[in-house]
């Protein structure tokens, strides 16, 4: 028998719920980025490939979501901003948190409605749909600031070479002790200097961030990913 992707750890509603989106996953998404891929759209950051993409999952891995759960309950999270949302996988993770930390609002971005819906249909089935808010459209717009409440944890999961535009729009809410994390940004696609400016900001110090670099496994390959820890003072803190 094929050793298990992760260790299982959530309340059946919403293991199933993960355990069928991967198995989707493997299953589903290497054929809908052939195609993608064979249609001439190598540009992870163009609408074009998301939009070919609509129908690949394109999750964070196991051991990664495994760690926006724990990272949401280190910070006592009651407020989540996610960018990316696709089917809904890490808002899984997030939001078991927030339900853990005893409520909350994650506040997640799709740019297609077709995906927007299916992340809503999972996190109904899991039973976790009342925690989370999915706003339609590029996140630069849907994310321009509301004066809530102070933001906790953002997690970036779309397109790169928007990672540093769409923290410097939220970096006014986040407080101080906030955690930004980021999937990829190492990844091929659309404008590598925007991406390496993300990078640049978040290890220069002044900025107030103090970041961590890690990877994980799945399915035979590395995947790049950053925490930063917000450790100045903000509007937001
Ligand atoms: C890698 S997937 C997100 C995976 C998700 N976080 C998970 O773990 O299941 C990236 C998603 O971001 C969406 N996206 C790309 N550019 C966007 C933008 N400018 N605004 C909002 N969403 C965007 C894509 O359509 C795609 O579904």
């Amino acid at each position: 028998m094929a050793a298990p992707l992760f260790h299982p750890q959530f309340p059946p509603a919403i293991q199933n719920v993960i355990n069928r989106l991967y198995t989707e996953t493997i299953e589903q998404d290497p054929r809908v980025r052939d195609m993608a891929l064979a249609g001439g759209m190598a540009n992870e950051s163009h609408r074009g490939f998301y939009a070919a993409m609509t129908d690949a999952r394109m999750p964070v891995t196991p051991e990664f979501g495994h760690l926006l759960y724990v990272l949401a309950r280190t910070t006592g999270s009651r407020r989540i901003i996610e960018f990316g949302t696709s089917f809904g996988v890490s808002t899984l993770f997030l939001a078991a948190a927030l339900r853990d930390n005893g409520g909350g609002q994650i506040i997640s971005t799709e740019l297609f409605p077709a995906k927007a819906a299916r992340a809503e249909a999972n996190l109904r089935e899991a039973g976790l749909a009342d925690l989370v808010e999915i706003r339609v459209g590029d996140a630069r717009e849907t994310l321009m600031p509301d004066g809530g409440e102070p933001i906790d944890l953002i997690l970036l999961d779309a397109a790169k070479d928007l990672y540093l535009d769409v923290l410097r729009l939220l970096e006014p809410s986040l407080r101080k002790g906030g955690v930004v994390v980021s999937d990829r940004a190492d990844a091929d696609g659309g404008d590598g200097d925007r991406a390496a400016a993300y990078l640049d900001y978040l290890a220069d110090i002044a900025n107030g961030y103090r970041v961590a670099s890690i990877a994980t496994q799945a399915l035979g390959q590395t995947f790049l990913h950053d925490v930063a820890i917000h450790v100045c003072r903000s509007a937001g803190g």
